[in-house]
């Protein structure tokens, strides 16, 4: 049997097991279907067996040709061989530039960082997801989608910038506690981009899920260098929900507590963050660099998370 090449890990084992609740609820919001997954399972698939019982058809994307070969005998060995696609290559490539099916689970269970900027200074992840979230608006699929990302520390002007921006856009809306939710984000954990990327990856899914997509952040977690996002994107026919982000959203990604992960324990993060109470939910004015980004290119999505 294949064996991974990197180290499973306790926190792993415990996000897959903690994931297929997620995932079951999100099956059973669509009727008790089945999902298409699509995602980076690696050479044992232990995401695809653990989730099998949720699990209609799946495609599996490396990039390494090794691993893929190993894919193939999982896939043999474990009788996983019906409804499979296997595709060799950059799984950002991948997402860009295919006309992809309509999937209803996607793991996206990367090593790098959540910018991950290219040598041509382009950003493959933001701007990957973001066409991965309009191709299946297109197809007007529901999805949940799960990612992991290496916190890196040299993003960090970018993530800051965007949180800053954020917060100017907040002040116009009646609700208390804004200020030290925000301080609290840019300012404290270890690492700090933790609490940083806890705001700037569901908000981008959020706004580039816009006017289609009712967004529901179901859960965060950190585990030693990793941060683990579990969102739920229910599609809503027509442009019924506005090209503007609702405040009351962005106060529920601001005020989402971080589960870390220690051992076999799963914990909220202290301390506490602050939370925003609003005192009403009329909508804000948002400036258009938060909203509809489709028409952004590939060059500015890297340089900044926003247009
Ligand atoms: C962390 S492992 C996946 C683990 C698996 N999801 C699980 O739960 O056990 C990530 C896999 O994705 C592959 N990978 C990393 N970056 C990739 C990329 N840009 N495109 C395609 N595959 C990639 C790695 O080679 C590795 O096999």
């Amino acid at each position: 049997m294949p064996i991974n090449p990197f180290p499973d890990s306790t926190a792993k084992q415990i996000l897959r097991i903690r994931d297929a609740g997620d995932i079951g609820d999100f099956s059973g919001y669509l009727g008790g279907a089945k999902l298409k997954y699509f995602g980076m399972p690696s050479a044992e698939m232990l995401d695809v067996l653990e989730w099998r019982k949720h699990i209609s058809s799946f495609t599996a994307v490396e990039i390494d040709p090794d691993i893929c070969s190993d894919i193939e005998t999982t896939i043999l060995y474990n009788h996983l061989d019906q409804n499979h696609k296997l595709i060799c290559g950059d799984v950002c490539d991948v997402l860009v530039n295919t006309r992809l099916d309509k999937y209803e689970l996607f793991n996206l269970d990367f090593y790098g960082g959540f910018i991950n900027k290219r040598k041509d200074g382009s950003a493959s992840n933001p701007l990957a997801i973001e066409h991965l979230v309009k191709r299946q608006a297109d197809l007007k699929g529901s999805f949940i989608l799960i990612m992991t990302f290496n916190l890196r520390d040299n993003d960090k002007v970018e993530y800051e910038d965007y949180i800053k921006q954020l917060h100017k856009v907040l002040k116009g809306y009646r609700a208390i506690g804004i200020d030290d939710n925000i301080d609290f984000h840019l300012s404290k954990g270890k690492p700090s981009n933790v609490y940083k990327l806890k705001i700037c990856v569901p908000t981008k899914v959020y706004v580039a899920g816009l006017p289609h997509y009712d967004f529901s952040f179901r859960r965060v977690y950190h585990y030693k260098t990793f941060v683990h996002f579990v969102l739920e994107m229910r599609y809503v026919e027509g442009e019924a929900l506005g090209q503007i982000p609702r405040p009351d959203i962005l106060i529920d990604i601001l005020n989402k507590p971080v589960l870390n992960i220690e051992g076999k324990h799963v914990r909220e993060r202290t301390p506490n963050i602050p939370q925003i109470m609003a005192e009403t939910h009329a909508s804000t004015s948002f400036p258009s660099n938060l909203r509809d980004q489709s028409k952004t290119d590939s060059k500015s999505v890297g340089g900044k998370l926003t247009k």
